[in-house]
């Protein structure tokens, strides 16, 4: 590969209060998105993206939870560690929290509500472009006032930022998934909390818009995003993925099978992952996979 390889941060930490009380003894990333858990999701993006080093963040109270689903990684040729944040302190605190893990690497970030199906032609070719350059992605949206939301030119120049503005200047949407240089955790680091008390990753992002450095890409027509932070948002999100699975026969967000066709593990790997799993419907599908039916 000629570019840098990113490092990958999962952000699975939060209260879920808005999901409460299912997450009065759960954590939100672990809940169900139909047929599994939430994390795999964002988890398959930074795979599809070619990032097999990644670090979960998550609560304190959560964390042995996600070890015992994730484990270090290696069955699906990655490598996984953990870092606890204490409080929900903010999105851009995820950067500085995973400091040492970053090194001198980009960094992609995903949160661990963001469930992105379909093209990800968009994400290739940002990881291959310039590396000094922080990237974000827009997605249009009916209603964008409940997320980022950016005005941008045609080149992909970002003009404005605005955390969930009451009056959008567009209905482009900035879906949880960031790219940044390396350097971004000591960015991070000297940013002022918000209002609210975070360090607001929109804070970041205006930081590297003002040094011309900040760039947005149209995630198409062809990509679906999800961001499932409210009962309504988990079950459309869940219908979703239901009604393409079962017209296509394909399982979307499934670590063994990107693993698989990403080259991360063989063929003799895989066929040892499907040997240890349960009878169940998702080892079927990893037993088409693994004789090419599908
Ligand atoms: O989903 C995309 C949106 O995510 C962006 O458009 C917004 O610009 C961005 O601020 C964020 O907005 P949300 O309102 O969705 O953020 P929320 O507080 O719900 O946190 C998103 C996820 O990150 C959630 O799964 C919990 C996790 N999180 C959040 C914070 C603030 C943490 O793990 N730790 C935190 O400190």
């Amino acid at each position: 590969m000629s570019h840098v390889e990113h490092r990958g941060i999962l952000l699975a930490g939060g209260k879920g209060t808005r999901l409460y009380p299912l997450t009065a003894s759960t954590s939100k990333h672990l809940m169900a998105v139909f047929d599994k858990p939430m994390v795999y999701y964002p988890l398959t993006t930074l795979m599809m993206a070619g990032v097999r080093e990644i670090l979960v963040i998550s609560t304190p109270g959560d964390l042995p939870r996600y070890r015992a689903l994730l484990g270090d990684g290696a069955p699906w040729g990655l490598r996984v560690e953990y870092a606890e944040q204490a409080e929900p302190r903010g999105i851009a605190e995820a950067l500085v929290i995973g400091e040492e893990f970053i090194g001198d690497r980009p960094v992609m970030l995903v949160l661990g509500d963001n469930l992105i199906y379909g093209r990800y032609d968009f994400l290739r070719k940002s990881v291959e472009d310039d590396p000094t350059t922080a990237r974000i992605f827009a997605y249009r949206v009916d209603d964008p006032s409940s997320y980022g939301v950016i005005d941008f030119d045609d080149d992909g120049t970002v003009l404005s930022i605005e955390e969930k503005p009451k009056d959008p200047k567009s209905h482009w949407a900035v879906p949880g998934l960031y790219l940044y240089p390396a350097g971004a955790a000591a960015e991070a680091r000297s940013l002022a909390p918000s209002g609210r008390g975070e360090m607001e990753i929109t804070d970041l992002n205006r930081r590297y818009l003002e040094r011309g450095k900040l760039r947005a890409r149209k995630m198409g027509r062809g990509t679906a995003w999800f961001d499932t932070g409210t009962p309504q948002d988990l079950l459309e999100a869940a219908n979703f993925i239901e009604a393409i699975q079962r017209r296509q026969g394909l399982i979307i967000g499934c670590p063994e099978e990107v693993a698989y066709r990403q080259g991360f593990i063989g063929h003799d790997h895989l066929m040892r992952l499907i040997g240890d799993l349960p009878a169940c419907a998702y080892r079927d599908y990893l037993q088409l996979v693994a004789e090419d039916l599908v």
